[in-house]
């Protein structure tokens, strides 16, 4: 990693630099970005900044060097802890009862077609109202959140509550950057995270989008993978994310 460091920094340092240069940036101007960065890191909110504006950069790199399903944003919201196993159905908050019924199933695949059993996929999204469990207002992070197996036959089936459209927190530097300074919006489409894991695969972070929803293809985080946008299809009253995933084998990717 330090040989990446040695390599990259430099680069980067110079990059803005030279930005610095082209704009002619005078002191006053360099202080307030200064002070902008240090209200970023006392709101927290460096997560938050850097994968609105950078993450979906590093997803476009991944993507180039990736076979089968392309590659997604991942978020700050995933939490980096074992999600419970589930079977049948994430858990749901019981305010949420009356919330629309969504079942989210599909298959996984390897590059020849040929059913992928026992991979591990992390699920996770928001509230119907737009917020995320063990981050949002003491949400207990046992909603929404959960890991499913696929079956011998490469396939996975959990139902949930179909989440919304939402804002990213537009109270702090980052919206006030975005909105006001940038003339941008801080809403994402409605999404369905996944994150699909299986031993001698190469491991793929993903979102499933909802056909006609709001912001799909205008998104605040500017990812433009609309690979996974699901048809608008319903069972019994029940929204049906079909959400298939190819994933290729674990290769060792050379960084030249
Ligand atoms: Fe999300």
């Amino acid at each position: 990693m330090s040989e990446r460091v040695k390599q990259i920094v430099p680069d980067l340092i110079e990059a803005v630099r030279n930005v610095l240069r082209d704009h002619k940036v005078t002191f006053d101007e360099y202080r307030a970005g200064f002070g902008y960065m240090i209200g970023v890191q006392e709101a927290k909110e460096i997560p938050l900044l850097l994968d609105a504006l950078l993450n979906s950069t590093i997803v476009e790199i991944e993507n180039q060097t990736r076979g089968g399903t392309k590659a997604d944003i991942q978020g700050p919201y995933y939490l980096d802890e074992n999600y419970p196993l589930v079977t049948k159905a994430l858990a749901v908050r019981p305010e949420d009862a009356d919330a629309e019924d969504m079942i989210i199933r599909g298959c996984v695949t390897d590059l020849a077609g040929q059913p992928v059993s026992g991979a591990e996929i992390d699920i996770w999204h928001s509230t119907p109202d737009g917020l995320y469990s063990g981050i949002h207002d003491n949400i207990d992070r046992k909603y929404y959140r959960g890991r499913v197996l696929t079956d011998a036959d490469g396939h996975y089936s959990v139902t949930s509550k179909t989440p919304v459209a939402y804002q990213i927190p537009n109270q702090g530097p980052t919206g006030e950057l975005l909105e006001k300074h940038l003339g941008r919006h801080s809403w994402r489409p409605a999404h369905i995270h996944f994150w699909v894991r299986c031993v001698g695969k190469r491991d793929l972070i993903n979102q499933a989008y909802f056909e006609g929803g709001d912001y799909v293809g205008n998104d605040c985080c500017e990812t433009d993978h609309l690979d996974l946008v699901v048809p608008k299809i319903y069972e019994n009253g029940k929204r049906v994310m079909q959400v298939n995933f190819v994933l290729e084998p674990a290769y060792t990717i050379s960084a030249g």
